[in-house]
Parts: structure tokens; sequence; C-alpha cells
């Protein structure tokens, strides 16, 4: 078995706080550091070591915080820089890290940089953009075919300066040229400030796309993202992370890539531990398409094997070697006992799926709400979304001849916003998020149900599963460092895996179905020699090595 290399953030597991559907502190319908203030003990009883806000900076919100305006402020919505040094002491003073977004693919069209770009071509910030010239003049081409991630193209035209800008993203967020020099020697400054202010880590986003191809070639003629073999993983990627790596060395800090269309064997190039390695993690996607076909908005039927491929490739490759980051759910996903679980079955398949992903190797994360076993909303009308993504989309299936009902069905499956609204508090008004009469986005009506509160007084709930799951993580290190080997592979219904560390095992049994599947022991294993760590159905008789499997049931042995 693999020497592995003990580290913090390889034992710790993090809830990301997605902060305008957080908490609202100060009754104006928008979450805010006084809200995140007044849960820190919450986040605290959950288990977890660390806490990741999605963007607090100064942004006019048109990608929700992921169009950065003022990299050194907060987002006068949510405080001041005053209030985030007091959630970022009080939440050291209760022994949780800080992780921040590092958003530095592009900036807000409202950043400084960018108004002082827009404003002539020898001005000193044009080139911290990919300011270019059409193919005619006038606004009619564009120099390259590159589309947006979001539809539509990825540039935006400038009547004044008859040039065109790069986004890969909304026109609002101008793509930043990591080629200048001065634009990196920013961005370690930024690094900096934000250490020096005490955060433990960044959560990078979209990092790998922050090197394009010289020249910004024509891109293969797909209709999103047209492009993205230019940018994906560009020719000095590589390059910029070790610089930016360097300033990090300083600090005692963690960093977590975001990496779209990422496999194994790519991302060991990045965070294969030893001299080269630039990042300590990535997320990867491949396990978040097991009911689409790359993106939600591509629906397919769930697939298990699919699922299991994915982590198995992960899990394996990276073990012993790299270091996995662990997700079911985030602000750009729907829920996921809505995807992979059932809402007839919300408690049971909460609990399986959290089993299923905090059981395997590799750092935790959690989604706000997810704790409590949060499903999608369903929306009748486009408009009642917020999402730029998901009513851009929305517009283009429409504009590709698709009837409005069956896009409505895509969009409600498929739409960020199903992660997106406020987090469910308590079964008083707007689920107890905010006191004002109308949050800023639709509360899911199931609140009255799916509470913290309810939650709390429920011994059986899926947020006391949570804690007594991350508490047996913390306290078996097979569960962290462990490695890992999968059983029954070609099931459809069970994902089964063992987990092995100095002579101790572990077994993990979770079933997909609410049908009762035939259950055996893999060979090898006798569970009247385990114990029952785990489970989200009382056990009668524990020990007995074959059993027929209860809806979306799931268990943990242990052999010591
Ligand atoms: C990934 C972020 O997670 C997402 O929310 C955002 O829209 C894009 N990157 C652009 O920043």
């Amino acid at each position: 078995m693999a020497e592995i290399k003990k580290h913090w953030y390889k034992e710790m597991s993090v809830y990301q706080v997605w902060p305008r559907s957080f908490k609202d502190g100060n009754g104006d319908g928008v979450g805010d550091l006084k809200g995140i203030l007044e849960k820190l003990d919450y986040i605290k009883s959950l288990g977890v070591d660390a806490i990741w806000f999605s963007p607090l900076y100064k942004s006019p919100q048109h990608d929700y915080g992921y169009d950065i305006a003022d990299y050194k402020d907060i987002n006068p919505e949510y405080g001041t820089l005053e209030d985030f040094k007091a959630v970022l002491n009080a939440a050291h003073e209760k022994g949780l890290r800080v992780i921040m977004d590092l958003v530095i693919n592009h900036t807000s069209n409202e950043h400084k940089w960018f108004l002082e770009s827009m404003k002539g071509k020898d001005n000193p910030y044009h080139d911290y953009y990919f300011w270019r010239d059409g193919k005619q003049p006038g606004g009619k081409k564009a120099s390259n075919n590159w589309k947006s991630t979001f539809t539509g193209p990825a540039w935006e035209y400038n009547a004044a300066l008859d040039q065109w800008y790069l986004h890969l993203f909304t026109k609002e967020q101008p793509d930043l040229n990591m080629d200048n020099p001065k634009v990196r020697e920013e961005i370690k400054e930024i690094i900096r400030f934000w250490l020096d202010l005490g955060v433990d880590g960044f959560r990078e986003d979209v990092i790998t796309f922050i090197s394009k191809r010289e020249g910004l070639p024509t891109g293969f003629p797909i209709p999103v993202a047209c492009g993205m073999e230019h940018y994906k993983c560009g020719p000095h990627l590589d390059e910029y992370l070790a610089e930016f790596r360097k300033v990090t060395d300083d600090y005692d800090c963690m960093t977590v890539g975001e990496a779209p269309m990422m496999t194994p064997k790519l991302a060991l190039r990045f965070i294969r531990e030893g001299a080269g390695q630039v990042l300590n993690m990535m997320f990867n996607f491949q396990h978040m398409e097991a009911d689409c076909f790359m993106i939600s908005w591509i629906p397919m039927p769930f697939n298990l094997h699919k699922l299991k491929a994915a982590y198995d490739r992960w899990q394996r490759k990276l073990y012993g070697v790299a270091w996995n980051a662990n997700y079911i759910e985030n602000h750009d996903q729907p829920r996921v006992i809505s995807r992979y679980g059932s809402e007839k079955y919300r408690v049971e398949s909460g609990k399986m799926l959290a089993t299923m992903y905090i059981c395997q190797s590799g750092t935790p994360f959690i989604y706000q709400g997810q704790e409590i076993g949060m499903t999608n909303i369903r929306l009748d009308s486009v408009d009642d979304y917020v999402d730029i993504q998901t009513k851009d989309t929305y517009k283009l299936y429409r504009k590709l001849g698709l009837p409005h009902k069956a896009v409505m069905k895509i969009t409600n499956r498929a739409s960020r916003d199903n992660g997106r609204t406020p987090v469910q508090w308590s079964a008083e008004a707007n689920a107890g998020f905010t006191t004002a009469e109308t949050p800023w986005f639709a509360v899911n009506p199931n609140y009255k149900e799916i509470n913290v509160a309810a939650a709390e007084a429920d011994p059986d709930s899926i947020l006391n599963y949570y804690r007594r799951l991350l508490k047996f993580r913390k306290e078996n290190e097979i569960c962290i460092y462990g490695d890992f080997r999968q059983h029954y592979k070609r099931s459809g219904k069970l994902f089964v895996y063992e987990r092995n560390s100095q002579g101790q095992r572990m077994l993990v049994v979770n079933s997909f179905t609410e049908k009762p599947v035939y259950f055996e022991a893999p060979q090898g294993f006798d569970l009247s020699k385990g114990e029952l760590a785990l489970s989200n159905y009382p056990v009668a008789d524990q020990s007995i090595n074959s059993f027929m499997t209860k809806p979306y049931e799931t268990r943990v042995y242990l052999f010591k």
C-alpha cells in the first residue's frame, strides 16, 4: 500500500457557504456576514473544520459574485471588510479555517482595470484583457468564432474602440490576459492580501482556463464553449500556477482548483504530490455526469454504472500520489437527492448519498442545505429564475425550436437556481432565512417540513446523520487515509467498496434503489466479525452475511 503523506487539508471537511442565500442578518432579504456570524456555531456543530465562502467581494452580481469589481473589498449587501474580519476571527476562535474563492479568469466589467482598459488602446490597462480588432471593422465580425460557456458569442463589441473583448462567461465578465506579467503581479498581490489577513486557502474558479493559446486560433465549431480546446489547460497554465504557488508556499494554506472537463491523468500534472505540484486538489465534474451528457442541461436517465466508473477512476488513480476533493453538491449543481436519490425516500437517500461520498478517500465538501436534505425547487415561469445561465439556456433552447413546456421541464431539473434557494432554517415565514417580507429569491415551499429546526429536534434526521458521519471520519483514520477497492462493479443498483489501512478494513454498502436487492458480503468479509459503524435503518442482526436491502439503504462496517 502506498505511503500517504498526512496533512490537515486531507483530514478536514469543508462546509460551503453561498452567502446570498445562507442567512440574512440585517433584514433586507439578502444573506450577509452578520447572518453568517450568527450561524458559525451551527456550522461548527456539524463537525466540519473549514468554511469555503463563495465570493463575498464587491460585485454587481451579474453572476452572483463571480463577477468581481474589487478583489479587496466586500460586497456592500453582505457587509464591510471589518464585518468579514469579525467572521474570520470568530471562525478561527472556533477552530474553523476559512477558504476564499479566487476568481481570476475574469473580472467584472465594472472593475477599475476594465473601465481603464476601455479608455483607449494605449491605456496601460488595455492589455489586462483580450481586446482584439474584428475580422471586419464596424463590429460586423469578431476575430474568432469562440463561444461563451454560457451560450452566445465569447466576444463583445465596443464601438468607441472599434474592438472586441473576450468573455468566456457573460459579457459582464471580461477575461483577464494572464500572459501580461502585470496581471499576474496583481493576482499575487491579491493572494497575499487575503493570506496576510489570515485566510487559510483558496478555491480557484475555473482555474484551468486562465492560459489561452497564443493567437486565439479558431475553435472547433460547437454551439457552446467553442474554442475550449485552446484555453482548457492552455500552454502556460503550469507556469502561472507555479508562480502563484510560490506565494502560497510562504503561508500554511491550501488550494483547490475548479477544473471542468478534467480527467485523473491530466489532473495529476497539477496535483501530483512532489516538486511539480501546483495545487493541492482539484474539483472534477465526472461524477456529476451520471444523469446527463456533460452538463445538467442535456439530461439523461441516472446511470449508476457511470457514477461508479467516475469514482473508481479518481479514487484509484490518485491514491497514494495525489488527493481527491469530494463533493456531490455546490452552487452550480441542482440538489443531489432530486438527482441521484429520491424525493420520496428523501431522508434515506440523503443519508446514503452522504455516506457514499464522504467515506471515500479525499476531502469532503458539503454545500449549504445539503446537510438537511434540501431538494430542487420547481418554478412555473422562466422569469421566476434569477440565474443568468438558466435564463440564457432557456432562450437558446427556445430558439432551437424546443417547445416551452419541454424546456421548462429541463429548466426545473437543470437550473443552478435549484441549489441557490435560501437555506431553510425553520418553519417560520420565509423559512427563517430573513425577517424581510420578500427574500431576494424564492424559498422552496417545502420549508415547513424540511428545515434546520425540525432536523435538530429529530435524532434520526439527515442533519444528525451528517454529524455522526463526520465524527466517524474524524475518529477513524481508515476513513481518511485508507485505500479504495470496489466490489460488485457490474451491479446497476449497489455501490459497494472497501477501504484498507494498517490492517484495518472498512466495508461500505450503498443501495441506489427503493427495490430490495440481494446483498452478500464480498469474499473475505465476515460481517459477524465487524462492527456496524453507520447505517440509515435499524439493523436487527448486523452479523448476517447476506441480506435484502431496504430502500436506499447504507451500511458501514468496520473491521479492526
Ligand atoms: C464557476 C463558478 O462556480 C460559477 O458559479 C461561475 O458562474 C463560473 N465559474 C464563472 O465564474
